[in-house]
């Protein structure tokens, strides 16, 4: 998949944020190394701390799918800056994919890339174990 497709991906899901809270929706898009492609959106709880956010929407449903081996996450947001990732989501990034590319979307479709390391320097992984 192009990364402009894969970018259209993310953005889509930005209508299925279920956000009555913070009205922040993000959408996202992650490819595993095969090509299979797997979305997510924030789900948030009236019960604030059982939200989940979008990059582990994706990541969890990838990893129930029996996928493990990421490349690419594209991250869309609505805000004027870039949607970057939180920590807890950078660090369930950390252990699958220590090097991801991270693609982060604004408002305007413009992309900003990082790797996680550059994200997430001196993360902890299984190597600490
Ligand atoms: N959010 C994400 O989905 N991903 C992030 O990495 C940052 C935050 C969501 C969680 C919540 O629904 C809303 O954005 C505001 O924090």
């Amino acid at each position: 998949m192009t990364e402009k497709e894969l970018c259209r991906k993310a953005v889509d899901m930005l209508d299925m944020a279920y956000i009555p809270y913070s009205h922040f929706p993000v959408g996202a898009a992650l490819e595993c190394s095969d090509g299979t492609v797997y979305t997510g959106c924030n789900i948030e709880n009236a019960a604030y701390g059982a939200t989940m956010c979008a990059e582990r929407t994706a990541i969890f449903k990838a990893v129930s799918e029996g996928h493990r081996d990421f490349v690419r996450i594209v991250i869309a947001g609505r805000s004027e800056d870039y949607c970057v990732p939180c920590g807890t989501c950078r660090q369930v990034m950390m252990e699958f994919a220590p090097e991801l590319e991270v693609i982060c979307l604004n408002r305007a479709g413009k992309a900003k890339k990082f790797t996680l390391r550059e994200l997430l320097p001196y993360g902890f992984d299984q190597s600490w174990l």
